[in-house]
C-alpha cells in the first residue's frame, strides 16, 4: 500500500500519506479517548527531519487547538529545543495517542497518563507516521513514549540519556517529559535540567551527522 502510493506520487510524498493519516485519526473511534475528545492531535513540525520527537498525549489545551505540546509543557520544550538552536518546525512533533486521556475530579476534567490499551490502540497511526518520515533519530519524551517504542519495561530515571536501535537502525533515546521537569523543585529541578540538557546535546549531535550526510 504505502509502496503503491509512494509510486502513483512519483517518488515519496510525506505531506499527502500524512495528510490521509490525519484525517483517518480525525474521525478514529478506535478506542473510547474518541468519547470526550474536542479534537485529535495528529503531529506536527518537518515530515522531512531526521528527528522525530514523541511525547505522551495531548492535554486540555492540546485537545482544544488540535495542537501538539501548546501548554506550559510545550513552552518548555520549545526552550530545549532552542538550547540546541532548534525549533518545533525543524523536527517532527507527536504522542502515543491522539486524543486527551482525561478524568474528572471535583466538577471537572484533569488530564491523566494514557492507559497501556489506548496507547495500543493509537499505535498504528504512530507506526505510520514514522512510516511516512522516516526519521533517522526518536527522542521519546518521557516513560510511555520510551515504554511504547524502544522497551516495554523502560525506567525512565535509569534508562534515559541511552542509544537504543529500533527496527530499520533508527536511533532511539528518551529523556524526561517536559511536564515531569515542570513538576520538579530546587536541587531535584536543577539535576532533571542538568540531565535533560545532556540529553539533547547527544540527540543534537545525531541530528548535525544526519544533516551533514545529507549535504
Ligand atoms: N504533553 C504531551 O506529551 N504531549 C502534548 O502534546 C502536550 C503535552
Amino acid at each position: 500500500m504505502d509502496s503503491l502510493f509512494d509510486s502513483a506520487e512519483g517518488g515519496e510524498d510525506r505531506e499527502s500519506r500524512l495528510a490521509e493519516l490525519a484525517r483517518q485519526v480525525a474521525v478514529c473511534t478506535r478506542c473510547d479517548l474518541a468519547l470526550s475528545r474536542t479534537n485529535t492531535v495528529f503531529g506536527t513540525g518537518d515530515p522531512h527531519s531526521p528527528l522525530m520527537l514523541v511525547g505522551e498525549g495531548p492535554g486540555e489545551n492540546e485537545d482544544a487547538t488540535g495542537l501538539p505540546f501548546v501548554g506550559r509543557a510545550g513552552k518548555l520544550l520549545d526552550d530545549i529545543l532552542a538550547a540546541v538552536e532548534l525549533t518545533r518546525d525543524q523536527v517532527y512533533l507527536t504522542n502515543t495517542v491522539k486524543c486527551r486521556a482525561a478524568v474528572e475530579e471535583g466538577g471537572r476534567m484533569k488530564n491523566r497518563p494514557p492507559r497501556t490499551g489506548e496507547i495500543r490502540a493509537c499505535n498504528p497511526y504512530l507506526e505510520a507516521q514514522m512510516e511516512a518520515v522516516k526519521p533517522e533519530i526518536i527522542l521519546c519524551l518521557g516513560g510511555p513514549a520510551a515504554k511504547t517504542l524502544i522497551d516495554k519495561n523502560f525506567r525512565i530515571t535509569k534508562d534515559r540519556g541511552k542509544w537504543h536501535e529500533l527496527a530499520g537502525g533508527v536511533k532511539a533515546m528518551a529523556t524526561f517529559h517536559p511536564a515531569y521537569i515542570l513538576r520538579q523543585r530546587g536541587d531535584d529541578l536543577k539535576q532533571t535540567k542538568r540531565l535533560v540538557w545532556k540529553d539533547v546535546q547527544a540527540v543534537y549531535a545525531e541530528y548535525q551527522k544526519a544533516m551533514e550526510a545529507r549535504g
